[in-house]
């Protein structure tokens, strides 16, 4: 297989069920590869780790992806989080960044652990319920592992319970924008999705603004009212909507793709519920081996950038296959084997650098408490069916995960 070829896989249906196999075909032309004139791909770890650390690879920003995508700003799909720290460079970025780092900081996290832990237990109550009742299979996904993180983010943000259910299928549509290849129906879907995420936000800043409460949307709102130079009606719902999907898209795939190795590996399971493996470290290596983030990019700001050996000109885009990465034989031994008692270092699977994942001690948080609590609620859990993954490779996960909770 050439290049071409592996790439034109990795974005198809081969890549969507298994990257690994074609990123491996990759790095054996190289950990930094040029696929055409304008794109360079990279699997290394240290190669990717320094790019995302280099301001001078910046995001794409909106104004220059309308000029490679001429439709691009028809596109309310693409364009929602154009105005959010996820696709802003210096000094947008920092000054944004610096604000919502203001109101979701780590003491406010720390301090989510018991209402994590409510959460938690009440979705196990309802898993309970139904395994009394009987009711054969469920499917993890739909039961648990998006319920988990879109409450979680949901309480934060201050978004009311009646609303909650409203967002898994717009973050679903909305997010296929990051993908490769999305076709004219998934891009309507996206649009439609931004739009209405938009509308949502406006509205619940807008109560807000009237009646503040003790939540992240009114505490948002009132730094961007007290200067607006710091922070733009339309960039806060950018950030709203940024933090709404970002929040719980991943997680919910760190939970599904967790739960899936911990079924191949009941040994693994074993010593998560006794207590003898430490979840940090799962959640690690879960993040590692099958990470829910597989794909970010960057652009080369200036001329004269250089990775390894390759020249990078400046306008050329580079892909930064985080999974890829996760795996690199340079950095971790036998990489293809999960193994959550490894030393090697974090993965790159939040990122790193100005962009690194605002959220990733809540991932962690609310990935540590449920998998544990999971396993020891319900010994017995077992694969009901083959679990299906999505039609995606940049946040990958499965579709549908069928468990049986009990062996009765
Ligand atoms: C397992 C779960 C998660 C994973 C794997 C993940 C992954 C990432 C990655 C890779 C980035 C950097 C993208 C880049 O540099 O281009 C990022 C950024 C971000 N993440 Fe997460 N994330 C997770 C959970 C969360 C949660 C729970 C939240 C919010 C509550 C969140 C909010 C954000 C935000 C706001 C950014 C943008 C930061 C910036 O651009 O400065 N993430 N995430």
């Amino acid at each position: 297989m050439d290049i071409a070829e592996i790439v034109t896989e990795l974005m198809g249906p081969e890549g969507h069920r298994d990257p690994h196999p074609l990123y491996e075909r990759l790095r054996a032309f190289g950990t930094t590869v040029r696929t055409d004139e304008y794109l360079v791909m990279v699997t290394g770890h240290e190669e990717a780790d320094e790019i995302l650390r280099n301001p001078a690879f910046g995001v794409i920003e909106p104004d220059l992806r309308a000029q490679f995508e001429p439709d691009f700003l028809d596109h309310p799909g693409k364009t929602l989080l154009g105005d959010s720290i996820l696709e802003r460079n210096a000094p947008d970025h920092g000054r944004m960044r610096s604000l919502i780092s203001s109101v979701f900081t780590p003491r406010r996290v720390a301090a989510l652990t018991p209402a994590v832990t409510a959460a938690v237990e009440d979705l196990l109550d309802e898993l309970a319920e139904h395994a009394d009742g009987d009711d054969g299979p469920v499917d993890f996904l739909d039961a648990f592992a998006f319920r988990l993180p879109i409450g979680v983010i949901c309480e934060l943000l201050g978004v009311p319970d009646e609303d909650r259910h409203l967002f898994r299928p717009l973050a679903a549509d909305l997010t296929v924008t990051l993908e490769f290849l999305a076709g004219d129906e998934e891009t309507a879907a996206a649009d439609h999705a931004a739009v209405e995420l938009s509308r949502y936000f406006a509205e619940l800043a807008a109560r807000r603004r009237a009646d503040p409460k003790d939540d992240l949307v009114s505490a948002l709102v009132a730094t961007a009212d007290a200067d607006p130079q710091r922070l733009s009606d339309t960039e806060l719902l950018a950030n709203l909507a940024l933090l709404l999907v970002a929040g719980f898209e991943t997680t919910g795939n760190l939970l599904g793709n967790a739960l899936a190795l911990l079924l191949e590996h009941p040994d693994t399971a074993a010593a998560l519920r006794d207590g003898t493996l430490d979840p940090a470290a799962l959640v690690d290596e879960v993040l590692r081996f099958d990470s829910p983030v597989q794909v970010t990019s960057r652009i080369a700001l200036t001329d004269g950038l250089t990775v390894g050996d390759l020249p990078v000109p400046r306008d050329t885009g580079v892909l930064l296959l985080l999974g890829a990465a996760n795996r690199d034989p340079r950095r971790y031994t036998e990489p293809g084997r999960f193994d959550p008692t490894r030393t090697e270092g974090r993965p790159l699977s939040f990122g790193a650098g100005p962009h690194y994942c605002l959220g990733a001690q809540l991932a962690r948080l609310e990935a540590t408490v449920a998998l544990p609590a999971l396993l020891r609620r319900f010994p017995a859990l077992t694969a009901a069916g083959p679990a299906v993954r999505r039609e995606r490779l940049v946040l990958r996960g499965f579709g549908t995960l069928p468990v049986t909770l009990t062996d009765r």
